[in-house]
């Protein structure tokens, strides 16, 4: 199902005056970034579009030119494992607990050091591939929200919004020792600098989001997003991903910031919802995902869009 295209990277912009352009590999002092997730494949790969492929993001991503995508939509690990402590000189903080999924797997469980590394080496990234007319939307709770947000600021990724996406049907908290964790949030960014970015504004206004209980027809959108995290059961027919995303959230991400022909960049696709949602939207995108099971789901989830 895949596409071999070239990626093409827009002109680089005139080089920045003043101060050096701060990012994660001079962040030295702070962090030291390298890349720490396995991946899967070695040797030589041909990196096609309208592909998930298997491995580690970091990695394989550094083949691909600067400036070349033009949305990227990250559902980066939340870190929301049992770990959560810094593992070297801050000492340890609380377990956060709560209703949060537990999602055993080693991809979601790092010490709080390695897992800024980790966000600082992504997100470094994703700038370096992101045009300066995109945008990227990025997944967060209140597990890892924080170190994105710093991290952005780190590398002097604007954020241009952040969205609480409120899950109305979020599941009852069993213990009765805290309240019903009922959103996450999301940051939507651009990569710094002047601002480029694509905005479908009117779109955005009169567009129809009539699921969305909290969107006023007619009305400007408001970063209080009503969308139940419900998946249908095509969303799930060929396997399930314990970080499950609903396919119509993404869409939303296409909507608003996308315009026709572009290509969309998945960094942690899991099992292919925001891909699909890319397909779905007419876009092109390229995918990464660590675990070839999730990759296989993914695929199948690609094959099924359009199949009737
Ligand atoms: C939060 S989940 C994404 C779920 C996805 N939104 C979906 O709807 O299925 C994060 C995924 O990133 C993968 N992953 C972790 N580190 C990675 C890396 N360095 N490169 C690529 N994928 C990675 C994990 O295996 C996991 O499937």
């Amino acid at each position: 199902m895949s596409t071999k295209a070239a990626l093409v990277a827009t002109p680089d912009q005139p080089k920045r005056k003043g101060r050096p352009r701060r990012d994660a590999t001079t962040q030295g002092s702070v962090v030291t970034v390298t890349p720490i997730m396995p991946h899967h494949i070695s040797g030589g790969f041909a990196l096609d579009v309208n592909a998930v492929h298997a491995g580690n993001f970091i990695e394989l991503a550094a083949s691909l030119p600067d400036k070349s995508v033009d949305i990227i939509i990250a559902d980066p690990p939340y870190n929301a494992s049992k770990g959560n402590i810094w593992s070297m000189q801050y000492g340890t903080l609380p377990g956060f607990g709560g209703t949060w999924q537990k999602i055993s797997e080693v991809w979601d469980d790092m010490p709080l050091d390695k897992y800024l590394a980790f966000t600082l080496s992504w997100l470094a990234e994703a700038k370096r591939l992101l045009k300066p007319t995109g945008s990227m939307w990025v997944h967060g709770t209140y597990h890892n929200a924080g170190i994105t947000n710093v991290a952005m600021q780190m590398l002097e990724i604007e954020i241009i919004n952040e969205i609480i996406w409120y899950k109305r049907n979020s599941f009852p908290n069993l213990s009765g020792r805290r309240l019903t964790a009922s959103h996450e949030t999301i940051l939507w960014a651009h990569r710094g600098g002047k601002r480029a970015y694509n905005f479908n504004y009117e779109r955005s206004k009169e567009g129809d989001f009539s699921d969305d209980q909290l969107k006023a027809p007619g009305k400007q959108m408001r970063t209080v997003w009503d969308l139940p995290n419900n998946k249908p059961r095509e969303e799930q027919a060929f396997g399930r991903h314990p970080a499950q995303k609903p396919v119509r959230l993404a869409r939303r991400f296409i909507q608003l910031s996308a315009r026709s022909g572009d290509l969309c960049l998945v960094p942690f696709a899991g099992s292919g919802s925001e891909c699909v949602a890319a397909k779905q939207e007419g876009l092109s995108f390229i995918g990464f995902e660590t675990d070839p099971a999730y990759v296989k789901i993914a695929d199948r989830r690609l094959n099924a869009v359009g199949a009737g």
